[in-house]
């Protein structure tokens, strides 16, 4: 699959079939995240791997739209410094983003779906992962293979996307 074909392709996937996710697969999907570009290269990001189902089931109540994990294959909880802590650079949201994106692009290639979660309630979650306190977990990725396979080649959704000439601004805003 090219770039252009994955990035105008992509959906996400929220219903997964019960089918694990390999070694290399995974390991694909990782190191896709860990080549990520960032401020510094600082690197500043974590990756914790779920794969155990009960804690995925609890790591679905993370958040009123986390139900998804529940069906994964693995979640991946993506970590970061804390930053809202005081003099917090912002640049670690941008660079876990763009490793994000990376591990999304590198699984759809794969055939494997992937919907993130938001995060709610950060206690709970830093106490199910022990994530140390001057960390921050603000997403989970769940990955699996489509239960509907068809998602994968689905048309683009109507009115999925605002059109470039509602966002793009030529010079100024
Ligand atoms: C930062 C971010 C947070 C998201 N959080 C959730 C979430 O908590 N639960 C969920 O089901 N989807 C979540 N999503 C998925 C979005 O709802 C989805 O990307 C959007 O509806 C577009 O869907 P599409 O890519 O299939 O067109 C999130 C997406 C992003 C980028």
């Amino acid at each position: 699959m090219d770039t252009w074909k994955a990035i105008d392709s992509i959906r996400v996937v929220r219903e997964f079939a019960d089918r694990p996710i390999a070694e290399d697969a995974l390991n694909r999907i990782l190191n896709a995240g860990r080549r990520a570009g960032s401020s510094k290269n600082l690197q500043r990001w974590r990756f914790i791997v779920v794969r155990d189902r009960e804690r995925l089931k609890k790591l679905a109540h993370a958040g009123p739209f986390a139900a998804h994990i529940e069906g994964a294959a693995l979640g991946i909880a993506l970590v970061m410094p804390d930053p809202c802590a005081e003099g917090a650079p912002l640049s670690v949201v941008w660079d876990l983003g763009r490793a994000a994106q990376n591990m999304v692009l590198a699984a759809w290639e794969l055939g494997i779906g992937s919907c993130p979660a938001t995060v709610y309630d950060h206690a709970y979650v830093h106490e199910l992962l022990r994530i140390p306190d001057d960390q921050h977990c603000e997403y989970v990725l769940s990955l699996g293979y489509p239960a509907d396979p068809s998602v994968l080649q689905a048309p683009k959704r109507p009115g999925g996307r605002a059109s470039l000439s509602e966002v793009l601004h030529e010079e100024t805003w």
